[in-house]
């Protein structure tokens, strides 16, 4: 049998970062050979994240890019945007496979980025010349360049639940393009670790609702990038409303569009999707009739994908769910991981997602 890969996580004390190491730690061909982060270091992961006693007391060390390339040829990325990409680069330098989970690479433009991630202390993108080799990590979309490429950018969550729900429909042509309106909820722990007023519990626990409204999301240049794509180079104007829902993980994405031919019915739009997904380990679409529901997915790399046809309003409503934390970031991660492997897919992902 082959040595185990030999793998690294920087970024190990955050939410994406634990749910890597969870993930992991179960997979059949990887060995976790190096934590690292920054205020963690110098604290064992068992003692950083509690549900790891009694299986791993590795300590996370602050990160240091030589000692990282000496352990692993693998390294998932977890940090935040802006800080990811000086590392990701140092890490490419010395010829490890990058999967970054930030925004960093996810962008094809290095202006695009400017325009929405750049800040007073970083106008810029930091690695603009690693920008033309990195992959969009959304297998079932981008599977033959992940398999070949050296630096992965892990799709964002809310993008992740988007596109997987409307982009077969707009590949093949069944919706416009034009009035695209994406409404979608997430857990808390889409905002990270760190503390902050609004995902407080007395202040988020018994109320819903919309933040960064009107374009204001960075999330939305990412979808409109996708979509765009997928209706062959368009450019794509779309409003997303993202929600913060009272619950720590899942993503339910509805998204509204309008039919380019009115004779169509609803088993047309489903069947667009099964034609996509049919081979599609971790892409389930639901019976007909029926909606996603987070619970679902809890923990699981699975997106469950639906449609349905408001013949009244003339309106083809596409939905998914997923957890955030497993298809929209570690779980999609280490999927990308296993095929530019060139390992089973499902490596390290077959949980069922923990119901109820
Ligand atoms: N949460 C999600 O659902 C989700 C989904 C998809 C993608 N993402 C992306 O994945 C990345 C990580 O997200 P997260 O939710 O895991 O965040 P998080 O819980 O806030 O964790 C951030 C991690 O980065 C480390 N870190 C923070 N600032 C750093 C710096 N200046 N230099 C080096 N390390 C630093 C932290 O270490 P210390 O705490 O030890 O300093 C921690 O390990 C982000 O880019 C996020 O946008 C998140």
């Amino acid at each position: 049998m082959a040595a185990p890969l030999p793998v690294a996580v920087v970024g190990a004390s955050g939410y994406t970062g634990a749910e890597l190491l969870r993930l992991l730690f179960g997979h059949p061909h990887c060995d976790v050979t190096g934590l690292y982060a920054r205020k963690s270091a110098g604290r064992a992961i068992d003692e950083v994240f509690r549900q790891f006693v009694g299986l791993s007391s590795q300590t996370v060390e602050a990160f240091d890019a030589d000692a990282v390339a000496n352990r692993a040829q693998v390294a998932f990325c977890a940090l935040p945007h802006g800080h990811s990409a000086t590392v990701v680069a140092a890490l490419r330098e010395r010829g490890l496979l990058v999967v970054d989970l930030s925004a960093d690479f996810r962008l094809r433009d290095a202006d695009e980025y400017a325009k929405w991630y750049g800040s007073n202390e970083r106008p810029t993108h930091p690695a603009p010349h690693l920008l033309e080799g990195a992959v969009y990590g959304l297998p079932e979309r981008y599977r033959a360049q992940i398999a070949d490429s050296k630096l992965i950018a892990s799709p964002g969550c809310y993008p992740t639940s988007a596109i997987l729900a409307i982009a077969p429909l707009i590949d093949r042509g069944l919706v416009a393009t034009t009035g695209l309106v994406v409404d979608a909820k997430s857990g808390a722990s889409g905002a990270g670790r760190s503390p902050a007023l609004a995902v407080h519990l007395p202040e988020a626990g018994e109320g819903v609702r919309a933040y960064k409204v009107a374009g204001a999301h960075r999330h939305t240049a990412e979808i409109e990038q996708e979509l765009g794509a997928a209706a062959g180079g368009t450019d794509v104007r779309l409003t997303f409303t993202p929600h913060l829902l009272p619950m720590s993980r899942g993503i339910l994405s509805c998204v509204y569009a309008a039919p380019t031919d009115s004779s169509l019915s609803v088993d047309d739009y489903r069947a667009a999707l099964v034609d996509a997904y049919d081979d599609e380990p971790f892409v389930a679409v639901l019976p007909a009739g029926t909606s996603p529901d987070t619970a679902h997915v809890r923990t699981s790399n699975m997106a469950h994908v639906s449609v349905a046809y408001d013949e009244r309003a003339g309106r083809v409503l596409a939905m998914s769910a997923i957890d955030n934390l497993v298809k929209g970031a570690a779980g999609q991660a280490i999927q990308s991981m296993n095929v530019a492997m060139g390992w089973d897919e499902r490596a390290g992902l077959r949980g069922v997602a923990a119901f109820p």
